[in-house]
């Protein structure tokens, strides 16, 4: 291991514990030293560091629950039962890839596009159970990513009969019992009621298991808290569609996550927000201040019990409902303590601006804030708000005025019936004067520079063409194999760099950690990874032309072999479990580190598309269901890689990319309301507070037209409403992984039109955009402002990159 892996490990490790949530206790944990364990479950041997796709890292290795526990000094006494249970997940998973070539034979389909991220669901079995020892634990894992979706049925959503049986009677069997759960997203536990002591571990990297070591000792404690609601399968809203083949309405509107839950009354099994502590706290008077239009909340909070930890308060403010429908309450603020041992206070001062929380008034095209009362509220979860002080205001402010984006769905959202509360008396009442508001600040539009202007205005079609796509070589083989960058191996793409005088830009995918080839050799074509850059899984899937290159590039290398170790670090969720973005600065910046060692320049990451349905297959690389957690985290992790000169970050993907099914064709109808304060509200964040480097639309389309061949996306809101200056790029568009859909895929021409570069790009992409740009399209045209615009931000990029 080279130094800076040793040390990017380490770093790890401490923040893990800070992504983890304990959902259940009764003071059987945390152990005091180690001793015989026995360890069952699917994650136990096979734990998972984070789920599969172009966000899956190629590290040097996983640390297991198993290697982890014995690092530490535990003996498993359930060798016997593990290795049985590997003999049971081989024969599964050979039948898992046989129905999937079946499948693909049946549609005619290549089989990468029926399996591309579909997760083996947990087999059935029955083994024999013997360990010694008093402590049991069961480690439950799921896995799932780019490609499929999670489908609720036993050994995805739901638990299998077998893990059911098994959790149930381990319980029983030994005298401390801790269920631990490997899994991106949530899982049903609702009939596992008498299970006291449950760890959400997530997938948290490379150290996943010396971190649940730690933790199960004691030597760290668990302080994180969910960032989505976990509730019983059947108590999920049904109100919008949900992961439809063609088009999919986002007919619950506003109403997502606990927004839905709390409004409705819908009690879930674990709330958003929620997570315990090893030891407990206990939070003193809340005093609230109003100055102009900033609320500050001071929360005294106490560690009342035996342990070390930190706190997790939650601010949020329930909106009065008028002319606009709103939910019972929203996230207005957040904050954690420092750790604090036992018997020690600290006292958080949480504090948001009213005008965060307006609503956009679609007939207005306006953000407003309506007259009422405003209650803040205090909780340790979304669950157990309790208020704190109402903020009158008396008039109607508007705060901006804005142009129409993003179309119009068929549908009008659901609306909730607003919600008599009675409050206590005795809740002091702030006067909120209109005159305090300030509007919403119009920035400048971002406009290329004039030397990228003058440039690109000197260059033939065909060169400037050429700068509007990803650089692209012969076959195009491998940008289908998630490895388009000549410069550096297993990097996703780079941007043209044939102009002299003006490097490219590589761009290497994430978000669990910098993705590139483990090993490559080097010659005057560029750098060729050796092997497959892609998890085995979906290499099985591959062609057998594929295959065939993956096995020649695995055998002798030619010349010299170099090394490109990179760090795994948690998944996006468990990140924002923290509820901490300085925990995703201190990621970032371990990120950037190692893209200033292996010189890439772009970050396909952060990824923070809203957790909008459990189902949707790459959750695990996201956030949150709250926009305003997830611009946070995502602010944080551009601000840790952006902290190195020459490394910027890709916000994607934006936007409404809430299912993998149909993944570049699917359409999500959506009304501007929404979009605009749940789906895009994250991203105004990330960029208004840490100003990302570069941002990647999505496949899907958008009330009928894609993401990315919105200008209205594009130009009106992000370059001229938000005044964003980045590089503005779609996602990976690959002919051959194009599937099959009601909707066409996206399109070079229309894609440059709209100021966005076409990636991965290929031959037939530049001789699309070519025939728009004389004219001889009969669908799409593009013209040589277009063009122009659009080649002039990547020079302006590469200006502010490669100075
Ligand atoms: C994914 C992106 C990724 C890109 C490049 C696409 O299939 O959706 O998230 O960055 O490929 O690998």
């Amino acid at each position: 291991m080279n130094d800076y892996e040793r040390e990017h490990l380490e770093r790890l490790r401490k923040l893990a514990p800070e992504c983890m949530v304990l959902l259940r206790k009764n003071g059987d944990f945390p152990l005091e030293k180690p001793g015989k364990i026995a360890l069952f479950g699917s994650g136990a041997r096979h734990t998972i560091k984070g789920g599969t796709g172009s966000g899956d890292v190629n590290a040097r290795f996983v640390i297991s629950v198993e290697e982890g526990l014995e690092r530490a000094g535990f003996t498993v006494t359930s060798k016997g039962w593990l290795t049985c249970y590997d003999q049971v997940r081989e024969t599964a998973a050979e039948r898992f890839y046989d129905g999937i070539r079946r499948e693909a034979k049946e549609k005619h389909q290549m089989p990468i596009l029926i399996g591309m991220g579909r997760a083996m669901a947990e087999p059935e079995y029955l083994l024999p159970r013997n360990a010694e020892g008093d402590t049991a634990v069961y480690v439950l894992a799921r896995n799932s990513g780019e490609g499929s979706d999670r489908r609720p049925i036993p050994g995805d959503v739901l638990l299998t009969e077998t893990e059911l049986r098994d959790i149930l009677a381990i319980r029983r069997e030994y005298k401390r019992f801790l269920l631990v759960l490997n899994v991106g997203g949530p899982v049903d536990l609702s009939p596992l009621g008498e299970v006291e002591n449950i760890l959400l571990l997530s997938q948290l990297g490379a150290g996943t298991g010396d971190a649940f070591a730690d933790v199960l000792l004691g030597r760290s404690v668990p302080s994180g808290k969910l960032s989505t609601t976990w509730a019983a399968w059947e108590d999920y809203p049904t109100v919008g569609e949900y992961v439809q083949p063609d088009d999919t309405r986002y007919r619950e509107g506003i109403y997502v996550g606990y927004r839905w839950f709390d409004t409705v009354g819908q009690v879930p099994l674990f709330p958003f927000g929620f997570g315990l502590s090893y030891t407990d706290f206990h939070y003193g008077k809340v005093s609230v201040a109003l100055h102009g239009s900033r609320v500050t909340v001071n929360v005294p909070v106490k560690n009342s019990g035996r342990f070390p930890g930190k706190e997790i308060v939650q601010v949020y403010v329930s909106v009065p409902a008028g002319k606009l429908d709103q939910p019972k309450q929203t996230l207005a603020a957040f904050g954690k303590t420092a750790l604090l041992e036992p018997g020690k206070r600290e006292t958080l001062h949480l504090a948001f601006s009213l005008e965060e929380l307006a609503s956009f008034d679609e007939e207005a095209s306006a953000w407003v804030l309506e007259p009422g009362r405003y209650i803040v509220r205090v909780g340790a979860s979304s669950r157990d708000t309790v208020p704190a002080a109402l903020v009158e205001l008396d008039e109607r402010v508007v705060l901006r005025q804005v142009k129409h984006v993003g179309g119009k769905p068929d549908f009008t959202d659901w609306k909730s019936e607003a919600i008599p509360e009675k409050l206590p008396q005795e809740l002091p009442i702030l006067k909120a004067e209109a005159a305090a508001f300030k509007p919403i600040p119009c920035p400048k539009p971002a406009v290329p520079s004039d030397y990228a202007k003058g440039l690109v205005a000197g260059l033939g079609d065909e060169e400037l063409l050429k700068l509007c796509l990803g650089q692209f070589s012969g076959s195009g083989l491998a940008s289908v194999i998630g490895s388009a960058s000549q410069s550096v191996a297993g990097a996703a793409g780079e941007t043209y760099g044939g102009i002299p005088g003006l490097a490219g830009l590589v761009m290497a995918d994430g978000p669990a950690g910098l993705r590139l080839s483990r090993q490559y050799t080097r010659d005057a074509k560029g750098a060729h990874a050796i092997g497959s850059t892609m998890p085995a899984d979906m290499a099985e899937l591959m062609p057998a032309a594929v295959r065939h290159i993956i096995k020649l590039t695995q055998g002798k290398p030619k010349g010299e072999v170099y090394e490109q170790y990179c760090s795994s670090i948690p998944i996006g969720t468990a990140l924002a479990q923290s509820w901490d973005p300085a925990v995703a600065e201190a990621c970032g910046d371990l990120v950037g580190r190692e893209m200033e060692i292996f010189g890439v320049q772009l970050w396909l990451a952060p990824a923070f598309n809203i957790h909008r349905t459990i189902l949707c297959g790459r959750n695990f690389e996201y956030y949150a269901e709250d926009p305003l957690l997830a611009g946070r985290m995502a602010a944080g992790m551009t601000r840790g890689v952006q902290r190195h000169p020459g490394c910027g970050v890709t916000i994607k993907h934006f936007c409404c990319n809430n299912q993998e099914l149909n993944r570049m064709t699917s359409n999500s109808l959506v009304s501007e309301r929404a979009l605009r304060e749940i789906y895009l509200r994250a991203f105004e964040i990330c960029i208004r507070e840490s100003d990302p480097v570069a941002l990647m639309t999505s496949y899907n389309l958008l009330n009928g037209e894609h993401t990315s061949q919105r200008a209205d996306l594009l130009q009106t809101l992000l370059r001229e409403e938000w005044g964003y200056r980045g590089l503005l790029m779609t996602d990976w568009v690959v002919a051959q992984a194009s599937g099959k859909g009601r909707h066409a895929v996206a399109r070079s021409a229309p894609s440059i039109a709209a100021g966005n570069i076409f990636m991965p790009g290929s031959q037939a992409d530049l001789a699309g955009a070519l025939k728009a740009l004389r004219g001889q399209d009969k669908r799409y045209a593009l013209s040589r402002f277009e063009a122009e615009r659009c080649a002039a931000q990547v020079v302006d990029c590469v200006l502010r990159l490669r100075k």
